[in-house]
């Protein structure tokens, strides 16, 4: 496969939320962040060539939805994950999360429960009581840093609770799990025989490490399944507001177009489009380079803590470009963010943000940028935590 070279850019002094926004999300100034799910790379040419195109002809007025967009993501979903999509189970929208929030609102009544497999990336959660849903979780076993579903409880979990709706992460965010199709064919088992539906959120799909595909749950689940992705993650464009909500299941599509008629929600800005087109027909060779830079990123990582710290548990990145490290045998969980961020001068995400106090004492490392970044950041840590 051809590779496009990455390039890292400055992101400081451009309102980036990663870089600028890290004042008022963590309290001061100067750290080195590597939090918000967000590259310091360059999208790829082609994206940006796109971009620059659709901004030079200055017409900034409304635009219809173009067919090649459709066509670029429904080849590239056929092409690179199995899935033999159809246009008309295509609903666009400005991000995944909007749209996990209009699923919610959707297909369950308030006061239902809705639930999700901590830990787990936390925006799931105010999808749910934002929408006075209830918050219901049957955990991820953790394995010495490796996550499993532990399918028995799942099923006794959804006997007991009556919860009709999962939403599942896969890639999961932050465990870095890519999910074996085994392993999802006895979760849509569990969710057929209880009648509960899936929102897959899918969005880290193309963001595989390791040698394991991803494997998209509808293409294994008879049952209802709600996939929700985006280019956004993979090619480095959450800012431009694109991604799809890929419906199958006609009774599902019929509520949901209900939901989204009435509140009038729609799809993102147009250059999102363009954006996203170029990206699925273009943008491969790029992904290529990434993909390499994050593997090497976290294997320098992993090599700087088996030598120095071999006491942290840094969980197999098999997919996303996020790592999740325990670092409870190495500080007390309570003095984390002491250490991480007034010690060591790091913003980062921390673990009880994905489940609550259970998971104080991890934090997830956001890989997707330099070598130098992440040396720095693994150097400072092992500087504090060593002494
Ligand atoms: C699992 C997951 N879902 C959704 C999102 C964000 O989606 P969007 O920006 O399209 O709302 C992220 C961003 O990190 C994510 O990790």
């Amino acid at each position: 496969m051809d590779r496009e070279s990455l390039i890292y850019v400055d992101r400081n002094g451009t309102d980036c939320l990663k870089w600028d926004g890290a004042k008022s999300r963590f309290g001061e100034g100067g750290l080195l962040p590597l939090w918000v799910a967000d590259m310091d790379f360059q999208a790829p040419a082609c994206v940006r060539e796109a971009v620059a195109s659709w901004a030079a002809h200055g017409a900034y007025g409304y635009y219809q939805t173009p067919d090649r967009y459709y066509k670029a993501f429904l080849r590239w979903e056929e092409a690179r994950h199995g899935y033999a999509a159809e246009k008309e189970w295509l609903r666009i929208t400005p991000g995944v999360v909007p749209a996990l929030y209009w699923l919610v609102q959707a297909l369950t009544a308030p006061g239902d429960g809705v639930t999700v497999l901590k830990p787990v990336y936390y925006p799931f959660f105010g999808a749910i009581q934002d929408s006075g849903r209830k918050l219901l979780s049957c955990d991820l076993v953790n394995e010495n840093g490796r996550y499993t579903m532990d399918f028995d409880a799942l099923d006794a979990h959804f006997a007991s609770t009556g919860s009709k709706l999962l939403i599942f992460s896969s890639p999961h965010n932050p465990v870095g799990r890519v999910w074996r199709r085994q392993e999802l064919e006895e979760l849509c088992r569990v969710c057929e025989k209880h009648g509960v539906t899936i929102l897959s959120d899918e969005i880290h799909q193309d963001l595989i490490v390791g040698s394991n595909p991803h494997i998209p749950t509808a293409t294994v689940h008879k049952g209802p399944t709600v996939t929700l992705t985006s280019a956004s993650k993979t090619f480095n464009l959450a800012g431009l507001q694109n991604a799809f909500v890929v419906i199958p299941d006609e009774d599902i599509r019929r509520k949901y177009d209900a939901f989204t008629d009435a509140a009038c929600c729609g799809g993102g800005p147009s250059v999102g489009y363009v954006a996203a087109a170029a990206a699925y027909t273009g943008g491969a060779p790029w992904l290529e380079s990434l993909l390499e830079r994050v593997d090497e990123n976290y294997q320098a990582l992993c090599a700087e803590f088996n030598d120095r710290l071999p006491e942290a548990v840094i969980s197999p990145l098999e997919g996303t470009y996020l790592v999740w490290i325990d670092l409870r045998r190495c500080l007390d969980p309570e003095n984390t963010k002491f250490i991480v961020q007034e010690v060591c001068g790091l913003a980062v995400d921390y673990g009880d943000w994905f489940g609550g106090d259970a998971f104080k004492g991890f934090i997830r490392l956001n890989l997707a940028t330099s070598l130098d970044n992440v040396m720095l950041a693994t150097a400072r840590l092992l500087a504090a935590l060593t002494d």
